[in-house]
C-alpha cells in the first residue's frame, strides 16, 4: 500500500506514554499527495524488513530493528484486545519501498508506520475488519505522527484520556477536495538531525514551557485550526499555525538538554517570507517540524509567487506537494 507524509498545522510533541506513543495533546495536519512509501507484507518465519530508499537498500537493523519488532508486538497486543489474537501471522517479511528523500524534513516515519498500519489492515480483513480509527491506533504504536497519515485530507489526532492502548486516534476533520493547499518545502541543510523525534519526545516534559503549550492546545489552538480549516479561513489558520509552530520550538529550545532544530537560514527564510507577505498581502504561511526545514503552506491564489521565492532561496532544495 501506498502512504505519505503529512505536515502538521498543530504539532504532536511529547507523549504522556512513550511506550504507547499516547500523546500530552491533540495535533493536526494535512495529508500530503506525494512523495510515498510503499509497503508490502507477507507471511515469514521471523520479522524480516527491506527497506529501500530512493532504490537503495539500507540495513535495518540495531535500534532500527527494534522498533519495527516493538511496532508488531504492541500491534498484537492492540489486535488481541479487540478479540483478534491470531490475526497477524507469527512472522512477517516487510518491504518499504520508499520515495523520500532523506533529510527533507518530511518524517518518513510517518508515511512508513502509516503504509504498515494500511497493509496489515488489508492483510487480516478476512479475520477482522478495521475501520480508519483502528488503523491509525496501530500507526500511531510506530510512530505518533503516522497516525494521521492513514487518513487523507485534514486529520486530527485525538490524544485521548487515559492509558489505554486505544485511547489515542486519528479522525478526519475535512477530504482533501474541501480547500486546496500546497506546501513549498525550503531545504536549507541535508544534514542528518542529531536528536530524533522520539528522543525528542523525551525530553518535552522538561521545559519550563511545556505545560503552558499542552493548555494553550486542549483549551484553544486545536478547536481554532479545525475552525479554520472548515470555515477555510487562511489568516485564521496562518496565526494559530504559527503560533503553535514556534511554540513548539520554544518548548524544544527550552528543554533539557535543549533541541535547537532551527538554523540561521531558518530564521532568515520566515523574515523574508513575512516581508513578502505583508508587501504582497499573499496567503502563506510557515511551518517547522524536527528540522530546519522551513514549510510553506498556501492556497491556489499564492503558489506561483511563493514557488518563485522558494526557488530563488540559494544553496537551498525545494520539494513541492499538496494535501492529497
Ligand atoms: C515535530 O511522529 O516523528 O513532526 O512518534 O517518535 O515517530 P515518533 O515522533 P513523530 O513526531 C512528530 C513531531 C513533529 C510534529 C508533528 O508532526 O506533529
Amino acid at each position: 500500500m501506498l502512504s505519505s507524509p503529512n505536515i502538521a498545522f498543530i504539532k504532536y510533541w511529547g507523549n504522556r506514554n512513550n511506550e504507547l506513543r499516547l500523546p500530552m495533546a491533540d495535533s493536526l495536519s494535512m495529508t500530503l499527495d506525494h512523495p510515498n512509501a510503499e509497503i508490502t507484507i507477507q507471511e515469514a518465519d521471523t520479522l524480516e524488513i527491506h527497506s529501500y530508499t530512493m532504490g537503495k537498500e539500507r540495513k535495518i537493523e540495531g535500534e532500527h530493528l527494534e522498533r519495527f519488532r516493538t511496532h508488531i508486538e504492541l500491534t498484537r497486543r492492540y489486535l488481541a484486545g479487540i478479540g483478534a489474537p491470531k490475526a497477524l501471522p507469527s512472522g512477517l517479511h516487510i518491504t518499504i519501498a520508499s520515495n523520500i528523500p532523506p533529510s527533507i524534513g518530511l518524517a518518513s516515519s510517518a508515511a512508513v508506520f502509516s503504509g504498515i498500519a494500511k497493509t496489515i489492515r488489508q492483510m487480516i480483513d478476512k479475520r477482522v475488519e478495521l475501520d480508519d480509527a483502528q488503523t491509525s491506533i496501530i500507526a500511531r504504536l510506530g510512530s505518533g505522527s503516522a497516525a494521521r497519515s492513514v487518513i487523507g485530507g485534514y486529520v486530527a489526532l485525538a490524544a485521548g484520556e487515559d492509558n489505554a492502548i486505544n485511547a489515542s486516534r486519528a479522525w478526519q476533520i475535512a477530504p482533501a477536495n474541501h480547500w486546496q493547499l500546497y506546501d513549498i518545502i525550503v531545504v536549507p541543510s541535508q544534514t542528518e538531525k542529531s536528536v530524533g523525534s522520539t528522543e525528542g519526545h523525551a525530553l518535552a516534559h522538561t521545559s519550563p514551557h511545556f505545560a503552558a503549550r499542552i493548555e494553550a492546545i486542549r483549551t484553544r489552538r486545536q478547536r481554532e485550526c479545525v475552525d479554520a480549516i472548515l470555515e477555510k479561513d487562511f489568516e485564521k489558520l496562518q496565526r494559530v499555525s504559527e503560533e503553535d509552530a514556534l511554540d513548539m520550538h520554544h518548548v524544544m529550545e527550552t528543554s533539557n538538554p535543549p533541541l535547537k532544530y532551527l538554523s540561521q537560514e531558518t530564521h532568515r527564510i520566515v523574515g523574508e517570507v513575512k516581508a513578502l507577505r505583508e508587501k504582497e498581502h499573499l496567503p502563506v504561511l510557515f511551518t517547522m517540524d524536527a528540522g530546519p526545514t522551513v514549510h510553506l503552506i498556501c492556497t491556489d491564489e499564492a503558489v506561483q509567487e511563493v514557488r518563485s521565492f522558494a526557488k530563488a532561496q540559494k544553496g537551498c532544495t525545494v520539494f513541492e506537494a499538496k494535501v492529497g
